[in-house]
């Protein structure tokens, strides 16, 4: 109990599970492929989407899981990645991959520093990952700076796709600027922890900076077995 009443205030910040990486012919990963095929189908040559922002209304209900195993089947597809933990306040991403979070986002956006002298190669090909590095006192400041303009500049030439983990957009600004500044925002729900309320509150706040919602993940937690996820194209 005291375990459940934890996750549901997203105190939780361990690994997710790389589903993708560990049985990749499971019907969740090719659910994670579905998706990825959907936003391929989404992007066209005038409006390509290269810059993906995954965030939901509330925490602990699978923005950092849906992430990191989208941006293993975009790699896995040949396409260079760029998996970004722009969770600075309970970034996850690095632990997941088992990375150091000694430099990431933070620093890359507080200083001069590129991010390829930043963003860390991993052992699947085409994947490379960005940390949240240092929590900064500013998360919302830093995302929301001129550096940030630039920073998405410069992930645009050197990746084919780059996708960032959120917090949730219902508690902190971080998600709607990176929504409004991205080429299509993912709004992962989860059966039992989404609530309605949130999820309206959730959707309005991306209207508001005229995010381009690509879908809904349903991420169902309780039948995770064989039908984990589900895309709805076009919400
Ligand atoms: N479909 C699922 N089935 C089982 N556990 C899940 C599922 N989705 C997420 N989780 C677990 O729930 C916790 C919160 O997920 P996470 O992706 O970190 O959420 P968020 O980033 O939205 O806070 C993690 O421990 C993760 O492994
Ligand atoms: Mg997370």
């Amino acid at each position: 109990m005291a375990k459940k009443q934890n996750e549901r205030k997203g105190t939780k910040t361990n690994a997710v599970s790389l589903v993708t990486l560990i049985d990749p012919s499971s019907p969740i990963a090719e659910q994670y492929r579905t998706i990825r095929t959907n936003i391929q189908f989404a992007s066209s040559a005038d409006k390509p989407i290269k810059t993906i922002v995954v965030t939901s209304s509330g925490p602990g209900e699978g923005k950092s899981t849906t992430a990191a195993n989208l941006a293993v089947v975009f790699a896995n597809s040949g396409q260079r990645v760029l998996l970004v933990d722009a969770d600075m306040r309970k970034p996850t991403i690095f632990k997941s991959f088992h990375l150091s979070n000694a430099i990431g986002l933070s620093t890359v956006l507080s200083t001069i520093q590129s991010i390829s002298e930043a963003a860390q190669k991993t052992e699947i090909n085409n994947l490379s990952i960005l940390t949240s590095g240092p929590k900064p006192p500013n998360p919302s400041e830093l995302l929301g700076s001129a550096r940030m303009d630039q920073f998405l500049a410069e992930a645009r030439n050197l990746y084919d796709i780059i996708i960032f983990d959120m917090p949730p957009v219902v508690a902190v600004t971080d998600a709607q600027i990176m929504a409004s500044k991205a080429d299509g925002t993912i709004l992962v729900v989860r059966e039992n922890v989404s609530r309605k309320e949130s999820l309206t509150k959730a959707k309005g706040l991306l209207h508001m900076v005229q995010a381009k919602v690509l879908g809904v993940v349903y991420n169902c937690a309780e039948n995770a077995k064989d039908q984990g996820y589900y895309y709805y194209y076009g919400n």
